[in-house]
């Protein structure tokens, strides 16, 4: 036997059934005509989002990380309780201006952007958060070209990591940001030409849970932009702190004392350097806002045995759940939360594989799990799925296509 992750908190059992947003998980299924589904919750995206701004001081700009979910009606939902996105595409940008969003509050994040990226931010008005000197240099280009003024910050790369993190994005050799040595420099070049100076972008590192190496990294990069600032000799317009908030996805996970990494932060805003005085700051969230709002059902369409163990096989798998399966980063595999969605209130009760539809031995989505007796045409839930799911994985895999998508 194998442990499942831990479930999140919020879902509700009806009629013995998971249920999110008051249907059932039959329910939602046959109204989307079709299985594999994700469904998020606009409910449990309000219950995440006021806690974090009730921990955090006011002065804390909140932004999403649309990577992490862009699906048109969750974006859209989000433009109602963030201050702010963040974007890594030209892909993304064109997701953001379909939903109306103001590109002053938008800011463009990710090395190897190409001239048309960089085109298409400044004309929108977007901030590049530049990942090179090169980069930076070309937008200058193509903001004189364009006769419009590029709203500019510098990615620094940091000399520090955030410890413990699942992706580290700092602290020695990365293709992300400008090494923190040469970014005063470069800031120094950019503010004569009369660019719009936006201060710093500071994103060490994703997947946290240990409020400790949150609260140590954020000073870390307080203490890094007052530095770089003071060798700018201007104050900092505005600080971008990065994020780094992790969820719970395996057993044995705690969740992120948020009351903690807030309390910490008010601490450092009462006491700011000179050059930070009159800063705007934010923090860049994916995973925090959404991941836990978000289910994938799949349908068990066939239940077999080999050598003595239960194979539940399912229409969905890594297409559309790679981190799920274990494929996305993960060194040793373990289970992601999961549950017979149609079962949701039964006691476990036997020993189950559940799997993909994939002729591949890496489409698992649990291994060896204790769950109640499941049977062809019970649905399977697999929770955390609001993040890094359906566009993080390869839907177009075996021919598969993507799944549904619903906002309930
Ligand atoms: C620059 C940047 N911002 C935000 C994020 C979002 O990270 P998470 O979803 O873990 O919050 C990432 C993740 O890779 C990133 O690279």
């Amino acid at each position: 036997m194998k442990p499942l992750g831990p479930i999140p908190p919020g879902f509700d059992t009806i009629d013995g059934e998971l249920a999110i947003g008051g249907k059932t998980a039959s329910v939602l299924a046959e109204e989307a005509g079709d299985t594999p589904l994700f469904v998020y919750s606009r409910t449990l995206l309000d219950a995440r989002i006021a806690e974090l701004r009730a921990a955090m001081p006011e002065r804390l700009s909140i932004h999403y990380a649309v990577k992490a979910n862009p699906y048109p009606p969750v974006l859209a939902h989000m433009a109602g309780l963030v201050d702010g996105f963040d974007i890594a595409s030209g892909g993304e940008l064109a997701i953001v201006q379909a939903a109306g969003i103001d590109p002053a509050e938008v800011s463009f994040a990710g090395p190897g952007k190409r001239d048309r990226e960089l085109e298409a931010a400044i004309a929108a008005g977007v901030t590049l958060n530049c990942e090179s000197e090169g980069e930076a240099r070309r937008a200058l280009a193509i903001g004189e070209k364009l006769g419009a003024t590029p709203r500019m910050a510098i990615r620094v790369n940091p000399s520090f990591e955030l410890r413990g993190s699942g992706m580290k994005m700092g602290g020695g050799a990365k293709q992300f940001g400008v090494d923190q040595d040469l970014a005063a420099a470069l800031a120094r070049e950019i503010i004569p030409t009369g660019a719009e100076w936006r201060g710093w972008h500071i994103f060490s590192g994703s997947q946290a849970l240990d409020a400790e190496a949150i609260v140590e990294t954020q000073a870390n990069v307080l203490a890094l932009a007052a530095q770089l600032a003071d060798e700018v000799g201007e104050p900092l317009p505005k600080l971008n702190m990065g994020g780094g908030f992790g969820i719970p996805y395996f057993n044995g996970d705690t969740p992120l004392a948020i009351d903690r990494v807030g309390a910490a932060l008010a601490e450092r805003f009462a006491d700011l350097p000179e050059t930070l005085a009159e800063t705007r700051f934010c923090i860049e969230l994916g995973r925090y806002l959404v991941g836990e709002a978000g289910v994938y059902l799949t349908r068990i369409v066939d239940r077999k045995e080999s050598h003595g163990q239960t194979f539940l096989v399912t229409d969905g798998g890594l297409h559309h759940q790679l981190a799920a399966s274990g494929n996305f980063g993960t060194v040793v595999r373990r289970n992601y939360p999961l549950a017979i969605a149609t079962r949701f209130a039964a006691e476990p009760d036997e020993e189950a594989n559940v799997v993909g539809c994939l002729c591949t031995p890496l489409d698992r989505l649990a291994d060896q799990a204790h769950l109640p007796r499941a049977e062809v045409g019970d649905l399977v839930a697999v929770f955390c799925a609001g993040a890094y799911g359906a566009t993080a994985s390869p839907m177009e895999f075996l021919g598969q296509g993507a799944a549904q998508q619903v906002l309930v």
